[in-house]
């Protein structure tokens, strides 16, 4: 029922005074999950068609111990957000990448997935049932986590008999313990994150638990993330555990080239056109390790990470140091990003859509 009446006030317009929020410290929001109060879940039929999804109050869900997901990994998820205008207005920023992406993710992972409309349609559902979650305006974002996944029970290795795709939502600041302040990247070369021919490419879940262990160890020696070299020769740039990665010299921006094994973040495309606009060479190519030392300013760029500077980065005995700050090439696209994304630069380009 008051997933109902959520329906129905969905259909008003958001204005200032409509504004509630929730009981939140917001000047100190870092990436912990503080759930909003809403999830939203759509089962799919033993035929492969997503029927009517609804929202619920956020809370565990049951799955069988033999469920695809838990045994096998077959999942994907995607990450988008929120941003509150100074009008109040809520805007989401390329929901229909995300849609589509989980689409690509899922033919990868041999599963169903939701349609584009019915995808952004759940993320609009589920972003304004949790309103007041998110921060206000300049103090963060609310966070949307779209999770697809092989819910039936297998026992042997085969795809789940069905799925579940489920959305919640949390409030989020920076992404980094460093807030805003430049990171400190180590090039590991140890461990890979994704090789020819694996699922490097889409958001499976199976990409992030095998980083882990190299994470912790660079954590545990104060680096902010890990660089990950290419599966074959370990001398070319891949992305960082939860990011892309770009590399700035001169008037020219590169970035490794998307061939199976590199996510294709949302940010990382949004930024390149940017760039573009902005009169940079922008180029997608294999980018070798030695190149990464001879740049002027490294960045990277995720949905939760945003557009961040990379003050240092080391590999090997050697630790090179970046230009970063307010002249910088990564500030400038950030300061152009984040305004299309919160509403204080027109968005000329169709990215953001007010819910
Ligand atoms: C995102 O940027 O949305 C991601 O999925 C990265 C994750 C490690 C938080």
């Amino acid at each position: 029922q008051a997933a109902s009446a959520l329906q129905e006030e969905r259909k008003k317009p958001t204005y200032q005074d409509d504004n509630e929020y929730a009981d939140m410290d917001w000047d100190n929001l870092g990436f912990g999950l503080t759930p909003a109060d809403y999830m939203y879940v759509m089962k799919c039929s033993k035929d492969g068609e997503f029927t009517k999804g609804e929202l619920s109050r956020f809370g565990n869900i049951q799955l069988s111990p033999s469920a695809g997901v838990l045994n096998y990994g077959q999942a994907i998820y995607e990450g988008t957000k929120v941003y509150r205008k100074e009008n109040g207005k809520l805007l989401l920023f390329r929901p229909d990448h995300n849609a589509v992406r989980m689409q690509l993710g899922a033919e990868r992972m041999l599963m169903p997935s939701p349609s584009v409309d019915q995808f952004v349609d759940a993320v609009k559902q589920t972003a304004f049932a949790n309103k007041r979650w998110v921060p206000p305006s300049g103090k963060g974002s609310l966070y949307i986590r779209p999770l697809l996944m092989g819910s039936g029970p297998v026992l042997g290795l085969a795809p789940a008999p069905e799925y579940t795709f489920i959305i919640y939502a949390s409030p989020v600041g920076n992404y980094f313990k460093e807030g805003t302040a430049a990171l400190n990247l180590y090039v590991e070369e140890e461990y890979v994150r994704a090789a020819p021919g694996g699922a490097g490419g889409v958001k499976s879940i199976t990409n992030y638990a095998p980083v882990l262990k190299a994470l912790s160890r660079a954590k545990s020696r104060g680096f902010s993330d890990i660089l990950y070299l290419d599966a074959v020769k370990k001398k070319y740039l891949e992305e960082a555990s939860s990011c892309n990665v770009f590399v700035v010299k001169g008037r020219t921006i590169s970035t490794p080239a998307t061939n199976g094994t590199i996510l294709e973040g949302i940010t990382r495309k949004s930024v390149m056109e940017i760039a573009s606009d902005q009169g940079y060479q922008v180029v997608e190519k294999a980018v070798h390790v030695d190149e990464v030392m001879d740049a002027d300013e490294v960045f990277c760029t995720g949905t939760a990470v945003g557009v961040a500077p990379v003050g240092t980065i080391t590999y090997q005995d050697k630790r090179v140091r970046y230009e970063t700050g307010d002249e910088s090439v990564c500030q400038k696209l950030r300061s152009v990003l984040v305004g299309i994304q919160t509403g204080t630069i027109e968005d000329t380009k169709g990215w953001v859509t007010c819910i």
